[in-house]
């Protein structure tokens, strides 16, 4: 599918701010993909995708699960916060037909990540939470360090971020964001 039938499609998985969110992650990735010498053309595309299945609702992630043989744990199960990211990589690959093994893996760890991903996964994540519609405390010092090309120290900054959201709002945190950030923390401090 050529991209701009991508960008077209994707309007009928979500709204307007979810989609112009999209288009902004994407932007992201690609500068960061340049800045990093990865490929930024799998960037732009994992960072149109990322988010297709966010509208999912909990009622209808089983349907998904069986349409497509997807296996979630416990924890995924319950939360459509977590299971989004692994129905988007799904999504992308049966309804965008991506079959790149690094997009489809960059979208499905965009939520948690998980302990020593590889360069694309780590923009995709990085990408989602610095783009150009993010507003937060702490955003531009993250902004700066992902674009001085410290993409580990911006991984760990983007995941002490979004733990201690998830502690905020008092919801569980999966374990895979715990063991990512002791990774990656273990990682920067070796530096
Ligand atoms: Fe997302
Ligand atoms: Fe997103």
């Amino acid at each position: 599918m050529e991209k701009s039938d991508m960008i077209e499609k994707l309007k009928d998985y979500l709204p307007e701010k979810r989609w112009t969110h999209s288009l902004n992650v994407a932007r992201a990735a690609v500068r960061l993909a340049e800045l990093m010498g990865c490929d930024s053309e799998k960037a732009e595309i994992a960072g149109i995708l990322h988010d297709t299945a966010k509208y999912v609702k909990l009622a209808d992630v089983g349907s998904y699960c069986d349409k497509y043989n997807i296996k979630l744990d416990d924890m995924e199960k319950k939360s459509t916060a977590l299971s989004h990211s692994i129905l988007g990589s799904y999504i992308a690959k049966y309804e965008f037909g991506i079959d790149d093994e690094n997009i489809l893996s960059a979208i499905r760890y965009h939520t948690t990540a998980k302990p020593a991903m590889n360069t694309l996964e780590e923009i995709i994540y990085v990408a989602d939470v610095i783009e150009i519609g993010r507003d937060y405390p702490g955003v531009d010092d993250l902004r700066e360090v992902a674009l001085s090309g410290d993409l580990d120290r911006a991984v760990l900054m983007a995941l002490e971020n979004a733990i201690m959201s998830v502690m905020r709002k008092k919801a569980p945190l999966h374990l895979r964001t715990i063991e990512a950030r002791n990774y990656y923390l273990a990682k920067v401090k070796g530096k």
